[in-house]
């Protein structure tokens, strides 16, 4: 029996791939932030969780306003996270056991303390150096209301005003201004930097925030908004605003690709691409462009049957027309913990493992982040260790939560996220006591722990991928329950994933030989129960 080999396929279109947030993963030198080289020290459990890449959140230099996404030297390590020799050795050591390393682009907007901005304000109204972000004069008669009525994404007005009464837009914090992307320096600074990275050997990019870059010409307001920014139609799209999915950016991702192109291996690109419709997703990933979006629509949907099937269905008039592979995630450093999301407790913790195992068996690539694999749930960080800028502006509940550092080991904070003992390291948000029965360490020895699970998951898949068919066929099944057949090719056998989104068990019996299961089926029955699900090989 011959299987399709996995070989035959870029490593990217089936990849399940870890992100990792830097800050928070595991602290090499003691000073209560993750950093390049508590990564190098995680790889063999990295390597054993059964992934095949790696994404790595900004680690650049940077004043840290925004946690990394705030970028003043696109070349370099910022000394919190270590060195350039300490991310070679990281990068290395992941090579050595098969593991690709994706790392994050931020192209929108750079710090305001990146040289460019810095002799943007030096150089004063008119200048070259200005040209490179958005500045603008202000309106009224003296200047001194904003050029237009947009807001941050964290709150408050996009503009800030400096000494000569210019304002510059900033579309994050006041800290993250606007790139001028119809200046070309800017394109030809961006490939350089691409280069500068391929050439050290990163596999691809996340793209932040990449259906900005480009805003409209004329900077013209946005309908909807008040003059100060109010909202006065609710019913409006907030993706339909002059500042996103700007045709422009096709042109750049076009450019980025014949670089990545021009490069030995499959490198790739992953968009993170907030867009209003399938259509518009669907232009970022034509052939020439990106190689993939993430797909965020599972993140704001509820635990049911109709929600899930829309996600699927969506998700393949988005990519189906165009080639591409799907993504999935479920949760990522912006967004609530899935568990959490999903009601919390046992009842949350069965719904997001359930929605695991639908990820690892939908074709295409899935994208878990850092703690899923422990079943973390949020962490409720009091309001005076919270350092989230989107809460520090007042821009929403902020997002500190899902970014506690993890636990590793021990039953007291640092839990083995930090070198030394109980006590001697404060890590950077305060990690709760009840983190203890969530440790690696603990899960570990536990086969049906959370931990162990996915790693089981994701083994199984790694066997199973090879041999499936990329796409898949919805069966009849109650309708509060999902399922899907993906077909096995040359010979192989398919899968079958049934998912019980109800409030009553299942019957499952007629679909074959179940493959994992997710505490799901109750003993002997053939009943899969409420809000978990299962693989059957048929
Ligand atoms: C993206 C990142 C987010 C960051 C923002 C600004 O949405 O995921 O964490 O704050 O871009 O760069």
């Amino acid at each position: 029996m011959t299987f399709a080999s996995d070989s035959r396929l870029p490593w990217w279109r089936n990849a399940v791939c870890y992100q990792i947030y830097v800050r928070s993963f595991a602290d090499g030198d003691g000073d209560g932030i993750g950093d390049i080289a508590g990564i190098t020290s995680r790889l063999d459990y990295l390597e054993g969780l059964n992934v095949d890449a790696l994404w790595l959140t900004p680690f650049y230099r940077s004043p840290q306003a925004d946690h990394g996404y705030d970028v003043a030297d696109y070349r370099d390590v910022d000394p919190l996270f270590g060195t350039l020799a300490d991310f070679d050795e990281m990068l290395a050591g992941a090579h050595d056991r098969g593991l690709k390393v994706i790392v994050d682009l931020v192209p929108n907007h750079t710090s305001a303390e990146h040289a460019w901005f810095q002799e943007a304000l030096a150089a004063g109204r008119g200048s070259r150096a200005r040209d490179r972000y958005k500045f603008s004069d202000g309106r009224g008669p003296d200047g001194s209301e904003p050029p237009n009525n947009w807001q941050s994404i964290f709150g408050g007005s996009a503009w800030t005003r400096v000494d000569d009464g210019q304002w510059y837009l900033h579309l994050f914090d006041s800290s993250q201004p606007d790139l001028n992307w119809d200046d070309p320096e800017v394109g030809d600074e961006f490939e350089s930097i691409l280069r500068f990275w391929l050439d050290r050997g990163v596999d691809g990019f996340r793209v932040d925030v990449a259906h900005g870059l480009f805003k409209a010409s004329g900077l013209p307001d946005v309908a909807g908004f008040g003059p100060g920014g109010e909202t006065l139609d609710a019913t409006m799209s907030q993706w339909d605003r002059p500042y996103w999915d700007q045709p422009g950016v096709h042109d750049v991702y076009r450019r980025w690709r014949k670089v990545l192109d021009s490069y030995p291996g499959d490198r790739m690109m992953i968009g993170e691409a907030w867009v209003g419709s399938p259509e518009s997703m669907a232009r970022y990933v034509r052939p020439d462009e990106m190689h993939q979006v993430f797909n965020f629509h599972w993140l704001s949907t509820p635990f049911s049957a109709p929600a899930l099937r829309q996600v699927i269905d969506e998700t393949y008039a988005a990519v189906g027309p165009v080639g591409a592979s799907p993504t999935w995630v479920l949760s990522n450093h912006d967004v609530v913990r899935t568990v959490t999301h999903y009601g919390g407790g046992d009842l949350g913790l069965s719904r997001a493992k359930a929605s695991m195992l639908t990820m690892l068996a939908l074709p295409g690539s899935a994208y878990v982040y850092q703690g899923e694999e422990l079943g973390l749930p949020q962490v409720d960080v009091a309001p005076e260790d919270r350092q989230d800028p989107t809460w520090l502006r007042g821009g929403g509940v902020g997002r500190d939560g899902c970014r506690v550092p993890l636990p590793w080991s021990g039953s007291e904070p640092p839990f083995g996220f930090s070198p030394g003992g109980p006590g001697e390291v404060r890590t950077w948000l305060p990690q709760p006591e009840w983190f203890r029965e969530y440790t690696v360490e603990h899960q570990s020895r536990d086969p049906y722990s959370t931990l162990g699970f996915l790693r089981y998951a994701v083994a199984r898949r790694r066997g199973l991928v090879g041999g499936l068919s990329g796409s898949i066929e919805m069966l009849e099944r109650r309708d509060d329950v999902v399922a899907f057949r993906r077909a096995g090719v040359d010979g192989a056998p398919g899968l079958i994933c049934v998912v019980n989104c109800g409030t009553t068990d299942h019957v499952v019996d007629d679909l074959g030989a179940p493959v994992v299961l997710s505490a799901a089926l109750a003993e002997g029955t053939g009943q899969l129960l409420p809000n978990s699900a299962a693989w059957f090989l048929a």
